[in-house]
């Protein structure tokens, strides 16, 4: 495997490593404030990130590169409120989003096409992501302090968890 494009994709099972461990925080914390939907839907999306980050770790080792398990930092475990959870998540997929499109630059300088081609499964996932995160930080705005509307807002979290999609295959 191209030496400099194994180390780009080993920092990106870095990234996706730590999104699956910020957003367990963010889960626990949301959890520790009754706020039961909210913490689901982020449980799933820390699984989600897992999924991500395996998915990168096996398409290394099958390409006879060395997938690195990387140690990963404390994260940030308090939170200003449910709007500083949704912010901080956006602007974490913003800079993963950044990461994966500097991925696939280097893959076309490297004339990788086979990682190149896996990578836009990240690339489409980002589309998905950011709308989502973007989608429901509206939400949260348009709440304000209402909160019969923040009960509201927890509960369709809940259901939205649901219906996140499974990271059964790969
Ligand atoms: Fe795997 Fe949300 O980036």
């Amino acid at each position: 495997m191209n030496t400099r494009v194994e180390k780009a994709l080993n920092e990106q099972v870095e990234k996706e490593a730590s999104s699956s461990q910020f957003y367990l925080a963010m889960a626990s914390w949301a959890e520790g404030k009754g706020l039961n939907g909210t913490a689901k839907f982020l449980y799933t999306h820390s699984d989600e990130e897992r999924f991500h980050m395996l998915k990168l770790v096996k398409f290394i080792n099958e390409r006879g590169g060395s997938a690195i398990i990387p140690g990963l930092g404390v994260p940030q475990k308090n939170f200003k409120g449910i709007e500083n959870v949704f912010q901080l998540l956006l602007d974490h997929e913003l800079a993963v989003t950044d990461s994966i499109n500097n991925l696939v630059d280097i893959c076309l300088q490297e004339k990788d096409y086979s990682t190149h081609n896996f990578i836009q499964w990240y690339v489409s996932e980002q589309l998905e992501e950011e709308a989502l995160a973007r989608t429901i930080l509206d939400k949260i705005k348009l709440i304000g302090n209402d909160k019969g509307g923040l009960y509201l807002f927890d509960r369709d979290l809940e259901n939205a968890a649901i219906q996140i999609d499974k990271p059964a295959t790969f």
